[in-house]
């Protein structure tokens, strides 16, 4: 063993000591020479948030409110799982009554690809499973591998996703995700601040995410913004609290009506459940709500995210309101201490983030008719 390895050595072991690692984490190495081989390894990579799987005890719950409050279409039910469609994927959100904890299911192009991040993962010392064709056929994908990150966090890479047969069927008066090779949404997970470093870096080094903008606080990152694709980000981290948890997964919608209904409907329906009112945030610029679900994590229901290149992207530290407007913060159907600052403080808008899918320019209708073609909400 060369003096670096064995510096390396010394090094991974008193920062086990002082952060405190669980027998979940103990297969990550952390010496630098490690992390480096795994850097640069091959392989195209993760390129979106392919499916979320989380626990749910009421299945009856799920069954009702996703489809009422968000359009998402109940594609298959078992006596412990409920799968639902956005788009033509077969399998984007799963509840299961046996899940531990939330399944963050990342999409890779084939196979290749695939063994290519598995050898990456485990040239970094984490333990890697190959998924099996019970599993497989359960995700609605051709294969995939399952592993942990950091925090406890169950992880799966999978290629091959089934499309249905049939077009995206929303359960109420809606146009529909904005899914494609965006993926399916963005997930936020909180995490206790001293297994920040070392999640952060697996997330980054390991996974290749990269930082859209960030939050620090005494000169360390404890907030991260990261994408894998034009969405501007795919998966947020953050030292909140004291355990760890998935805060909210965040479903686009393609029209902000859309989005607009759905809030009413959470206004009518489950007005006590709002975690944040409508707002627009100031990174992704995505204008939206935030509602808890029967399962206690939130849904954030979005319209307008920021799209940008991620070959040309530089990370920068995030203004530190949050939000352009809005979002105000609702425990129980009353606002809470808000961490935004009042209207008045906050930077002025940027103009409305419209995209070429959901916008016409030079549109003269020549009657109302021709545009109030809604239907009353279900
Ligand atoms: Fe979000």
């Amino acid at each position: 063993m060369s003096d670096t390895e064995d510096k390396g050595s010394a090094l991974l072991t008193s920062r086990r000591d002082v952060l405190g690692l669980g027998a979940a984490a103990a297969a990550l190495t952390l010496s630098d020479k490690t992390w480096a081989t795994a850097k640069s390894s091959p392989g195209g990579g993760l390129q979106s948030l392919g499916y979320m799987v989380v626990p749910g005890q009421d299945l009856d719950a799920w069954s009702a409110w996703a489809p009422k409050v968000f359009g998402l279409q109940l594609a298959d039910r078992s006596a412990s799982t409920r799968v639902f469609r956005m788009d033509e994927y077969q399998h984007r959100f799963a509840i299961d009554q046996g899940a531990q904890g939330p399944t963050y299911g990342w999409e890779v192009a084939d196979g290749r690809d695939m063994d290519a991040m598995a050898a990456r993962l485990e040239a970094g010392g984490v333990k890697v499973t190959p998924g099996s064709r019970a599993l497989a056929a359960q995700r609605c994908v051709a294969d995939l591998i399952t592993l942990s990150d950091p925090v406890g966090n169950s992880l799966e890479i999978f290629h091959g996703p089934a499309r249905a047969s049939t077009p995206f069927q929303p359960a109420r008066t809606m146009r529909g995700f904005r899914t494609g090779e965006l993926g399916m949404g963005h997930v936020a997970c909180f995490f206790p601040l001293a297994r920040y470093e070392e999640t952060s870096r697996f997330y980054k080094e390991l996974l290749g995410f990269r930082v859209s903008d960030f939050r620090e606080v005494d000169g360390k990152r404890v907030h991260e913004f990261m994408h894998l694709n034009p969405r501007e980000h795919s998966m947020v981290i953050a030292a909140i609290g004291d355990h760890t948890r998935l805060h909210h997964i965040m479903m686009e919608m393609q029209f902000l009506d859309d989005v607009g209904q759905s809030y009413d409907i959470v206004n009518r329906d489950y007005y006590n459940r709002i975690a944040a009112t409508m707002g627009r945030h100031n990174n992704d610029l995505m204008t939206s709500f935030y509602v808890r679900s029967p399962s206690e994590f939130q849904i954030e229901c979005g319209w307008g995210g920021l799209l940008i290149d991620p070959k040309r992207w530089q990370e920068a530290e995030w203004p530190n309101s949050g939000d352009l407007w809005g979002h105000q913060l609702m425990q129980d159907g009353k606002p809470t201490t808000s961490v935004l600052g009042a209207p008045t403080e906050r930077p002025l808008a940027t103009p409305l983030q419209v995209y070429g899918e959901n916008f016409e320019t030079h549109h003269r209708p020549t009657k109302l008719r021709d545009i109030l073609k809604t239907e009353p909400l279900r």
